[in-house]
């Protein structure tokens, strides 16, 4: 892999890279079209990162179908499949990892602790390997490209990083390799999370300033599906992620949630621009 990254960059060319963890879906497909407009070579990473998952959560049982995922990526337009082991990547003992502070404490860093330092150690050790001038990320994980953005900015990494948009179902649903855990009931109620968004949006629109009237809607909606637990609604600064009490025009505030259905734990948001 390495030799392959040294050769594209010794003739010059453009090598774009598109970090996943598989199960792919036409969220992470859109990423690598973008990333093969802006590069000549693509490399998309599939590696379900251990150092990300605490130990409760789903690192084993998380999906994986690395035939269908290769058939997928080529469609899209990749050029070369990144596909190394844990034992490759965390050669033991291992030790060394890339910590982003404050940023990495609130909202999903709130709920898992440990999780973003695995995400930029990964991200920087991708980095490391595949040397690209472009980074592709999905703003479907709206703190995880913030994060991401910090950390590259901080280390001089001499990487681009471009975020792409969310990607739904036709029913609004935020496409997630997550989402094939839901019974057919839970999917059904899921919908109301990108509703639930689609409201803040509308609500910013006719006015409303005071964040808590604004979220004090979205949990309501949200608590009407019976399966539906809210680990969080926010309104944040879209840049600082800090949590912003009063809208003022001229803002732009990250509307994120996380939302548990039985086992399955679902994120979502919005970038809503204030007038
Ligand atoms: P994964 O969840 O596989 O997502 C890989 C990339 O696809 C991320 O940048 C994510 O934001 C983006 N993505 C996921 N769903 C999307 C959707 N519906 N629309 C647009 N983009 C979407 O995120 C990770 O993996 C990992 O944390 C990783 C960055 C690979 C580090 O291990």
């Amino acid at each position: 892999m390495q030799r392959a990254a040294d050769v594209f960059r010794a003739g010059s060319k453009v090598i774009g890279v598109v970090p996943t963890m598989g199960y792919l879906h036409e969220g992470h497909l859109s990423l690598i079209r973008l990333a093969k407009q802006r590069s000549d070579v693509v490399i998309t990473t599939i590696f379900v990162n251990p150092t990300q998952f605490a130990p409760h959560e789903d690192f084993s049982k998380y999906p994986r179908d690395l035939d269908r995922d290769t058939r997928l990526a080529e469609t899209a337009g990749n050029d070369i499949l990144f596909v190394p082991s844990v034992d490759e990547i965390y050669a033991a003992p291992y030790q060394t990892f890339v910590e982003v502070k404050d940023l990495t404490s609130v909202l999903e860093g709130k709920a898992r602790p440990t999780h973003f330092r695995g995400v930029t150690t990964i991200v920087a050790k991708v980095f490391n390997i595949t040397k690209p001038r472009v980074a592709v990320f999905g703003q479907k994980d709206a703190q995880q490209a913030a994060v991401i953005r910090k950390m590259t900015k901080d280390m001089n990494f001499d990487v681009e990083v471009v975020i792409g948009p969310i990607v739904r179902e036709p029913d609004g649903l935020a496409m997630s390799s997550r989402n094939v855990y839901l019974s057919p009931d839970e999917r059904k109620q899921s919908v109301v999370l990108s509703a639930s968004l689609r409201r803040a949006e509308e609500i910013i629109a006719s006015g409303e300033r005071t964040s808590s009237m604004i979220t004090g809607e979205m949990l309501r909606m949200i608590a009407a599906q019976p399966s539906a637990m809210v680990d969080y609604v926010s309104i944040a600064q879209d840049l600082t992620l800090e949590e912003v009490s009063e809208l003022r025009s001229g803002m732009t505030v990250l509307v994120s949630l996380a939302v548990r259905f039985g086992p399955t734990r679902l994120i979502d948001n919005t970038l809503v621009e204030v007038r």
